[in-house]
């Protein structure tokens, strides 16, 4: 597990996202396309912002959430929104943006919609994770009665309906799984704050914690992007 520590958020925005054009820029170099799945909530704003604002050729990538909550597209807490509004703008609106949740259908048909579009996007180039304190990533929430599929490696569906539970989550959702988020050539994890590094740091003893399993797959490597 390799951390890359930065001095300020500032810092920590810049660096992540000239990793990800690094990533998504071989990726269209390679093979003419690239594909990023990205986190929502509250971290990753500022770098899909300073992300936006790099030089790549947009029309070749394409973009999609790592989860999505199941509430309406435009909704202030749409994963689809907060990528549209913050990361696909100027140049980058020329991205492919694919939506986990049209917003309309039963929760199991949108899992099996999500699944066959996230299917169709892998290997991803990178997949950007977010991880809450609890040492969920992506949907993927301990003791939630959708984890033993959404972390099995082997016969598991790219995305899965995640059912809204308690503590969390308080909206129903889909997430990628760990076969899906791991189908990629660099899983970057985004994280902030000594809190969530504390975490990180006793997650490898933790089988309990969903990024427990993402440090200790050997599909794709990890890397760490953290600052206070
Ligand atoms: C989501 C995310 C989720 C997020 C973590 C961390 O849609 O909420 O994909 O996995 O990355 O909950 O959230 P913060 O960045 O708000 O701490």
């Amino acid at each position: 597990m390799l951390i890359n520590t930065f001095d300020s958020r500032e810092q920590l925005a810049q660096g992540c996202a000239e990793k990800i054009a690094e990533g998504l820029a071989k990726g269209c170099a390679e093979r003419g396309q690239a594909s990023l799945a990205v986190a929502g909530g509250s971290t990753p704003s500022p770098t899909f912002r300073r992300l936006a604002a790099i030089d790549l050729p947009w029309p070749q990538i394409t973009v999609t959430a790592t989860d999505e909550r199941l509430i309406p597209p435009d909704a202030a807490l749409s994963n689809y929104r907060l990528i549209r509004d913050d990361l696909l703008f100027g140049p980058a609106a020329a991205a492919s943006h694919i939506q986990l949740w049209s917003g309309d259908g039963s929760f199991q048909d949108a899992a099996r919609r999500a699944d066959e579009a996230v299917s169709s996007l892998l290997p991803f180039d990178i997949s950007l994770i977010g991880m809450g304190e609890d040492g969920h990533i992506a949907s993927l929430i301990p003791k939630s009665p959708a984890l033993n599929l959404g972390l099995a490696l082997d016969g598991a569906p790219a995305a899965i309906f995640v059912p809204e539970g308690e503590p969390t989550p308080v909206l129903p959702r889909l997430s990628l799984t760990l076969r899906a988020l791991t189908d990629t050539r660099l899983v970057i994890v985004l994280v902030t704050g000594t809190a969530k590094l504390k975490v990180l740091e006793t997650a490898t003893e933790n089988p309990a914690l969903p990024i427990h399993h993402l440090l200790k797959q050997d599909r794709a490597p990890v890397q760490i992007f953290w600052a206070e």
